[in-house]
């Protein structure tokens, strides 16, 4: 009998505690952690939690990539929270490109939803895959890797790329060298390039010394 009893109470205890941990709605007037965002109290989350509409809109594409990401994380979407996963919406005007980058913190996989996109990515054996998504078309970019987009159609290309990451972070390789005050001596050491292409290369992305 105290057998029986101490089962039951046992199960009634994993059941209440695993309906505590359905979810962890992002509060974000909290701060962003490496584990994510402390939970909203599940009393005050509603089903706006879970939804965004953010990505019914193109982005603005009027810049220096033609390119617009629009995102859906825990910021835009705070019932992602803990779960490993969110997406973005990417436009890409005609001649438009997402340049050479990363996400340090996740996987990406990419549907092409309009037009076509050419896109790659380099392995860290320096091996290059490259393939020209049309609407429909997927892609997966190994998490760390470098990848890029290219608009292949001269029209406005849509896609969505998911992540298996609420924060999987972006590193723009040209930023990364160009855009920031390292020395122009240090890039050209660090990267072979000469002194004129380094200087024009800053000039053009907004980057000093
Ligand atoms: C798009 O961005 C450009 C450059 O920042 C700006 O001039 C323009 O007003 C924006 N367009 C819209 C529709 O917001």
């Amino acid at each position: 009998m105290i057998h029986i009893l101490l089962i039951v109470s046992s199960l009634f205890t994993i059941s209440t505690h695993a309906a505590v941990q359905d979810f962890c709605v992002a509060d974000l007037k909290g701060p962003d952690t490496p584990s994510g965002y402390a939970c909203k109290p599940p009393t005050i989350v509603t089903v706006d939690d879970f939804v965004s509409v953010g990505l019914r809109y193109a982005g603005n594409t009027s810049n220096i990539i033609k390119a617009a990401v629009t995102p859906a994380f825990s910021a835009q979407l705070p019932g992602l929270n803990g779960l490993g996963i969110s997406i973005a919406r990417l436009d890409l005007a005609a001649s438009g490109v997402v340049p050479m980058h990363t996400h340090p913190g996740g996987s990406e996989l990419l549907l092409v939803t309009q037009g076509s996109i050419v896109a790659g990515f380099i392995s860290s054996a320096n091996a290059v895959y490259v393939k020209t998504l049309k609407k429909g078309d997927i892609m997966v970019f190994p998490q760390g890797l470098l990848h890029f987009q290219v608009n292949a159609g001269g029209v406005t290309a849509v896609a969505f790329a998911s992540f298996s990451s609420p924060t999987p972070g972006l590193q723009i390789l040209d930023f990364a060298l160009f855009a920031n005050d390292l020395p122009s001596k240090l890039v050209e050491a660090t990267t072979f390039l000469d002194d004129a292409t380094v200087k024009k290369l800053k000039a053009v992305l907004g980057g000093t010394g």
